[in-house]
């Protein structure tokens, strides 16, 4: 884990313009500020989704219907699974997939003692990788369910493939029910990333803080700022660290010369239009069933089947 994560970032920021991958945001105090982003007001994209799932779980548990085995990439806290159990009928078990392995248990522990009947088996890891889904006896359906819109996380050609091997990992008959953060005034995106409280930034910043303790980098983490916007067009909030300064950092072997206003790119979170995502889903083989959205139509919960 530690040779990938080296390896990853020193591609990345040898790489020309720099980036580090995003998945290396969440270690643990990574998770532990990005469940505080969820609070944010500026952050509408977590109290919008949970609306929809409270309004539409009962819908979404119908299409669903009896019997699923429910996979979750990048699970987190796991509170939006909550509002889909409560509808689902005789689910037979439920796997979170997770990088943040301590947050994985601690979260997956909690829910098994609010669902004491539900088969949960956490799975740690990457799921850009291929992952282990167990199997389990009486499974009518797997269905991937993919909130919060961590899909905008992957650019369009890596959103295809990864969703071109979920439809394969569910096979004829599986579902998936994911959330989709929806296009909207650039203002309203730009101050989801930009909090006045500097949530955001420090969630940026941690991703320093992880270089030097864990790769034993040799970087100063207030020597960089956070800087967010929305690419209109490429349809994607970018997050960035820009250098405040000309300055080196060394890592591993490796020296990266940064010239004052350089940036790392870390972050993109692209943003959809309700058809733009189901051509894209289309193309990887799913066919959309039906979606919801909230009054303001900022974000979606969209339900498809293999094709
Ligand atoms: N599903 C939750 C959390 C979204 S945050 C919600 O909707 O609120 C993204 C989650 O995905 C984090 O828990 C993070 O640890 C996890 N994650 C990000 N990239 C990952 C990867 N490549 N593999 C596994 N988990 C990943
Ligand atoms: C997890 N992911 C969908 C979040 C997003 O909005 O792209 C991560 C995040 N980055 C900054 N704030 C939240």
């Amino acid at each position: 884990m530690a040779e990938q994560f080296l390896a990853d970032v020193v591609e990345g920021l040898t790489r020309d313009p720099k980036s580090v991958p995003s998945k290396y945001f969440y270690d643990r105090r990574g998770s532990e500020l990005f469940e505080r982003i969820c609070e944010l007001d500026e952050y509408y994209l977590t109290r919008t989704e949970l609306s929809i799932l409270s309004r539409h779980g009962r819908d979404m548990a119908d299409a669903i219907g009896p019997g699923c085995l429910l996979i979750e990439p990048g699970s987190g806290s796991a509170r939006k699974v909550r509002l889909l159990l409560k509808h689902l009928r005789d689910p037979v078990g439920y796997v979170p997939v997770d990088i943040s392995t301590e947050h994985l248990s601690r979260w997956a522990a909690r829910l098994g003692e609010d669902f004491p009947g539900l088969y949960i088996e956490p799975v740690a890891g990457d799921f850009c990788a291929d992952f282990h889904v167990p199997r389990v006896p009486g499974v009518k359906r797997r269905v991937v369910f993919f909130p919060g819109s961590t899909i905008g996380n992957f650019t369009p050609s890596e959103a295809t493939a990864w969703l071109g091997r979920m439809a394969r990992l569910t096979g004829s008959g599986g579902g998936l029910l994911i959330g989709v953060d929806l296009k909207k005034d650039a203002r309203i995106l730009e101050a989801a990333y930009n909090d006045s409280r500097g949530v955001t930034r420090d969630f940026n910043m941690n991703l320093l803080v992880r270089l030097r303790r864990e790769l034993g980098a040799d970087v100063e983490p207030d020597r960089f700022e956070h800087h967010a916007f929305y690419n209109d067009a490429e349809g994607r909030i970018e997050m960035h660290l820009v250098s405040s300064e000309r300055q080196t950092i060394r890592l591993d072997h490796t020296e990266v010369e940064l010239e004052r206003g350089e940036t790392i790119h870390t972050e993109n979170s692209y943003k959809f239009d309700l058809d733009q995502f189901r051509f894209m889903a289309a193309a990887a083989g799913w066919r959309r069933c039906a979606y919801w959205t909230d009054d303001e139509r900022l974000f979606s919960v969209q339900y498809f089947e293999v094709a």
